[in-house]
């Protein structure tokens, strides 16, 4: 490319990968030559129920008003979300969903010189962002696909900024004990931040939930990350938030573009955090669609892993050639390669269905 020879873009640049999302359904439609309404995508983790009814209503009334710059401080739904969470509004910050809180972390803790702390099967995004800002990613090994808390201890030294816990974990849908992550957090560090990523908080049983909120409410420095885009199933909006300290909080709006949560998203979320009734819907969904596939995947005589969210490993053998396959019958998983996980597939709980359907395609592509 001779034209751009006299630029200089900043170093680095090939060090620098792009996440490998979930295949649109309309793209695999159209490589297969299938018709999207046929496909099934379980690849991405999002909520098949779709948005809450509530959500879809306070969206179509808010489509006429889309002429209009969203609130860049989102008040209404700041209100609604911090009465709810029991926090004072000033501790809630919103994202283009929580990967952008993520990189907001990144701008405010790492440069080159600086590493983070994560396990090494665990939101790829993480590392992602530490090779954005030149910082080092130390993956601690997982055991039997859990956080080993111990071992990421183990990997902070003075350099370290951020330490990532994703809990549920994603890609392998397990979660910390309670007391664990507490003892943990306890042993940290005071120049280290806990970063706990609550994508899937939502489908726990709330016995099962670490008093996270309360320990941000108790002053402990920790950022705790949620989302609308899997139990809310509002994934297509990208809506996201932290809440933290109130003054770590002024520290990452330093980041933000103005307008970086959009006016529909805002809409949308207001309703959905009303919605409980959705959730509670939703999360016995999950349940029932986990019983369902490790019951049938057990009769194939395959391995999963146990799983705490809305998704699960399966062990196929050959991960990418099956999602190939599958692909070829309109099933859409995610291949695990890129996790050292070559020889599973992740696979989201869908409808009923949709369930059925990705069951008896791996039969097909595994006889
Ligand atoms: C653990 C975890 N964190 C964060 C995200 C990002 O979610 P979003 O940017 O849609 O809020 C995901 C999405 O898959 C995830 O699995």
């Amino acid at each position: 490319m001779d034209a751009l020879t006299a630029l200089q873009p900043r170093g680095g640049l090939d060090n620098l990968t792009v996440y490998e999302t979930g295949r649109p359904l309309e793209e695999v439609a159209r490589e297969q030559g299938l018709n999207p309404e046929e496909l099934v995508k379980l690849a991405s983790n999002e909520n098949n129920l779709g948005p809450s009814p509530a959500a879809v209503e306070a969206m179509q009334r808010e489509a006429s008003r889309m002429h209009l710059y969203p609130d860049g401080g989102a008040f209404y739904l700041r209100e609604a979300l911090s009465k709810q969470l029991g926090v004072t509004p000033d501790m809630l910050l919103f994202g283009n969903g929580s990967n952008e809180l993520i990189e907001f972390l990144g701008h405010l803790f790492l440069q080159p010189g600086t590493n983070l702390v994560m396990s090494a099967q665990a939101f790829i995004v993480y590392k992602l962002i530490g090779d954005l800002f030149g910082a080092e990613t130390r993956q601690a090994p997982m055991q039997a696909f859990r956080h080993d808390l111990d071992a990421m201890a183990a990997l902070v030294d003075e350099n370290t900024r951020l330490v990532f816990v994703a809990n549920p974990n994603n890609p392998t849908g397990t979660r910390v004990r309670k007391e664990d992550l507490k003892a943990f957090l306890d042993k940290l560090p005071a120049h280290v931040l806990p970063v706990v990523d609550e994508a899937y908080i939502e489908m726990l049983e709330p016995e099962d939930r670490p008093a996270t909120l309360e320990w941000v409410k108790g002053n402990r420095p920790l950022v705790l990350l949620r989302t609308f885009s899997k139990a809310y199933g509002l994934a297509g909006l990208r809506l996201g938030y932290a809440i933290a300290h109130p003054e770590l909080i002024r520290w990452l709006g330093k980041f933000r573009q103005p307008f970086n949560a959009n006016a529909m998203a805002q809409a949308a979320a207001l309703a959905a955090v009303e919605d409980q009734e959705f959730l509670d819907r939703s999360r016995v969904w999950v349940r029932e669609g986990l019983e369902f596939f490790a019951a049938a995947f057990a009769e194939m005589g395959l391995e999963t892993v146990p799983s705490s969210a809305n998704f699960l490993l399966v062990k196929v053998g050959e991960g990418r050639r099956r999602f190939q396959e599958l692909q070829a019958k309109g099933v859409i998983a995610r291949a695990m390669d890129g996790y050292g996980l070559a020889d599973w597939l992740r696979i989201t709980v869908g409808t009923p269905e949709e369930n059925r359907r990705c069951v008896q395609a791996i039969k097909e592509v595994l006889q």
